[in-house]
């Protein structure tokens, strides 16, 4: 039996449901949760009129060629300060099913601080996949997090938007060209997840492989904080406040960027390693 269908049964998973077209799958789940539904609820969806990505943005996917899930969870014992470590493992187990489905001839699949899901081809630093957490809190304790992830399958390069062609990857085109199944890459993602999560309610989470997965790290990053332009070297992230780490130009301090976007990482010391 899939995992897709021990969540229709019950056991880990309360519920999961898959769509033709939603406006957004967060919206759906933040429904469901806001009824009473109890954790752990998947929606998942063809296409999105209103897809929601990080920072405000819109999330836009080609129908029928992208997997696009929300997953809606009530923590019973997890730190504010310790939420980002829902999209992390929600990240971090699409990583895993993607790589298992690809095989060894693919591409390489990294992270890009904190969570996009990056596809390492010829040198170039193209995206797969985008996360995005919502979620509510009582004092220091999370209550309710919605984790959506988006990833491009089976979509052809010709078919990128023009506007992000020089930036965008799917798994097909990481797989040279191969139909990527996105029932087997849900599958693999919900077996994987559960685990991670349980670990998690128990106050284990798998700081080395985040780290680890981590390209940012070491290379030249500019990062936009709100308004404010970060340029230097990612020396690492910090596993506590799930934060980027970044030294500064001309031999500035240490800064702990905690929410930001990594708009330029330069590959040119290393693309050889890669
Ligand atoms: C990003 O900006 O990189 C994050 C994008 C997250 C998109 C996914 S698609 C499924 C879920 N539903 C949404 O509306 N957004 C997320």
């Amino acid at each position: 039996m899939s995992a897709s269908d021990q969540a229709a049964t019950g056991s880990f998973f309360s519920r999961l449901e898959r769509f033709g077209s939603v406006g957004s799958t967060q919206a759906v789940v933040r429904g469901w949760l806001d009824e009473g539904s109890n954790e752990v609820c998947v929606a998942v969806a063809d296409v999105q009129s209103k897809g929601r990505g990080r920072h405000g943005r819109e999330w836009l996917a080609r129908s029928g060629r992208s997997l696009l899930v929300s997953v809606g969870f009530r923590p019973h014992d997890l730190a504010l300060r310790h939420g980002w470590r829902l999209p992390a493992i929600v990240s971090m187990a699409m990583l895993d099913s993607a790589t298992a489905l690809l095989g060894p001839t693919a591409d390489r699949l990294v992270l890009k601080w904190p969570n996009d899901i990056i596809a390492v081809h010829h040198g170039q630093l193209l995206k797969l996949a985008g996360v995005v957490a919502e979620g509510t809190s009582e004092s220091d304790r999370l209550t309710t997090s919605i984790v959506g992830i988006g990833i491009n399958v089976d979509w052809p390069k010709e078919g990128f938007p023009a506007d992000l062609a020089g930036s965008m990857w799917s798994l097909s085109e990481a797989a040279g060209g191969r139909r990527v199944d996105r029932d087997a890459l849900l599958d693999g993602w919900l077996e994987r997840l559960e685990p991670m999560y349980t670990r998690l309610g128990a106050g284990e989470f798998d700081s080395g492989r985040w780290i680890a997965a981590q390209v940012t790290t070491g290379l030249e990053v500019e990062v936009q904080r709100g308004r404010e332009l970060v340029r230097g070297f990612a020396v690492g992230v910090d596993d506590d406040i799930g934060a980027l780490l970044v030294r500064t130009e001309h031999g500035g301090a240490l800064q702990r960027i905690s929410h930001g976007e990594v708009t330029r990482c330069r590959l040119t010391e290393v693309s050889s390693d890669l």
